[in-house]
């Protein structure tokens, strides 16, 4: 039966099974070692010139092969402890070795952080790329994040619901990606730039608590912390205020920080509030950096961005658009002028953003949940009725069957795990992420259609470039 590296600690002296990979050997002719890692760890392993046939098959050995092997768990003697490995005060004496697999060439080095190796690279071998240490760290500390989100979250009666990938395009902000349907040519769903209007249609079903790890897609350009496809914990909750909803959120998050990384400091408990004229005018953007020392890599600086401008001039058109979310509600005191679509340059919105050095996390608002208001949001965007009535018309009408007043708010969890884990760029801790420029380079997507696909769906490519 295979033991794990973890479990020869409880060995000592027994002959183990080891099943993982080879990852480095150095032959000094009659001694051959190698460290061999599985998930749990990596230990070193010695073959001895006995017995032969098997030091003749470990100087065949490569890095990166995958082998089964027999040994005997032994205790270094204290001189010959290596304090920089979690087992280095073990190795295992090898009694037979087989082979499962060989690898070829390797591409890449992996038995370095891989900052050095272009990007091309790495993300077409991705996942060969995953097996570097760093890498397979983040993929583990992102699980661990997310599973200390659902805990709490679900510990305080949040029902997890995962809603649509196939919907209708909404204008949100974003530029949507669309799927042709078959069955109906020329029409398309829309893959959802997230899931705002299925999470309130929830508060109307009574659930009052919901919470999704939820993957989003837009099609805008690609930065070091915007993915075509990335993932929120989508949040919504009934009969809360702007407070409630922030309370929760910052609750989450600091005891994220204080059991999965307790040698961070948080810079501030409570997180602080700044206005975004504040902001604007202190540090000239609506994500402020307030570190107070930003050489520090393990200062967490929260902060929450409040009072934002509900509407703003569209430059193209010159009309009134929303700066963050057509379905919040305006601040109490500016309800009035919203019902009157009076002073709308000056109505300040429920939206809240959280803010980590630097980087917008998250955001969310206490929404319209009287369909009154909301149309009155759209009306002022412009919008004909027929717009309002095909676009919004599930949304009023879901509005008129009793919807509780509710809000949410949708951290980014690539972004969170980036900044803990102290990466450049949200591609560092997300599994297959497209390159700076929208591809996949190991499975080659987009890719083109075939003239059967496109047949059945009734599409003409028609390129201009
Ligand atoms: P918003 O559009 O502000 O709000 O998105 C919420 C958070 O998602 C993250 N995020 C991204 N992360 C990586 N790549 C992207 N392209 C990307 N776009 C956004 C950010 C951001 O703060 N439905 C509302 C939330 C609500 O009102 O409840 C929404 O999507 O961390």
């Amino acid at each position: 039966m295979r033991t794990l590296i973890r479990e020869i600690i409880a060995k000592e002296g027994e002959s183990v099974v080891l099943e993982g990979w080879v990852r480095n050997r150095r032959d000094h002719g009659k001694l051959i070692f190698i460290d061999l890692k599985d998930r749990s760890g990596l230990v070193q392993v010695v073959f001895l010139p006995k017995p032969e046939e098997v030091h003749a098959s470990a100087t065949e050995l490569r890095s990166e092969w995958v082998v089964r092997l027999t040994g005997k768990v032994n205790k270094r003697p204290d001189n010959m402890v290596n304090a920089d490995q979690e087992f280095g005060a073990y190795e295992i004496l090898a009694e037979g070795l087989e082979v499962l697999n060989k690898a070829e060439e390797l591409p890449i080095p992996i038995d370095t952080d891989g900052r050095e190796i272009s990007e091309e690279a790495r993300m077409k071998y991705r996942a060969f790329d995953l097996r570097r240490e760093r890498m397979e760290n983040n993929m583990k500390m992102r699980a661990k994040v997310i599973h200390a989100f659902r805990k709490y979250l679900v510990d305080r009666d949040f029902i997890e619901v995962e809603t649509p990938i196939l919907g209708k395009a909404t204008p949100e902000g974003s530029r949507d990606y669309l799927v042709p349907s078959r069955i109906y040519p020329g029409k398309c769903y829309a893959l959802p730039q997230s899931p705002q209007q299925y999470k309130q249609l929830l508060m109307v079903a009574g659930l009052e608590r919901y919470f999704q790890i939820a993957r989003c897609f837009r099609d805008e350009d690609t930065r070091g912390d915007r993915q075509p496809e990335f993932t929120q914990l989508d949040m919504e909750m009934s009969f809360v205020k702007r407070e409630d909803v922030m309370d929760v959120v910052e609750g989450m998050l600091i005891e994220l920080v204080e059991t999965l990384y307790p040698n961070k400091r948080i810079q501030q408990k409570p997180f602080p509030r700044i206005t975004y004229k504040e902001s604007m005018e202190k540090y000239g953007n609506d994500r402020p950096d307030i570190r107070e020392d930003k050489n520090d890599p393990g200062l967490l600086a929260f902060c929450w961005v409040i009072d934002f401008p509900f509407f703003e001039k569209d430059e193209e058109t010159g009309g009134w658009t929303f700066t963050h979310n057509p379905f919040s509600a305006p601040q109490p005191e500016f309800m009035e002028s919203l019902m009157n679509k009076e002073n709308i340059g000056d109505i300040l919105t429920t939206q809240y953003d959280i803010v980590l050095n630097g980087y917008e996390i998250g955001g969310g608002s206490i929404r319209n949940h009287r369909p009154e208001a909301l149309r009155k949001v759209l009306e002022i965007m412009g919008f004909s009725d027929e717009k309002i009535q095909s676009d919004y018309g599930h949304m009023l009408e879901a509005f008129k069957l009793g919807a509780p007043p509710h809000g949410g708010i949708a951290p980014g969890v690539d972004r969170i795990v980036m900044l803990l884990q102290g990466e450049p760029n949200i591609r560092e801790v997300i599994a297959f992420p497209k390159t700076g420029d929208g591809r996949d380079l190991m499975m080659d997507a987009p890719s083109e259609f075939t003239e059967k696909q496109l047949t059945e769906l009734q599409i003409k490519v028609n390129k201009t470039k």
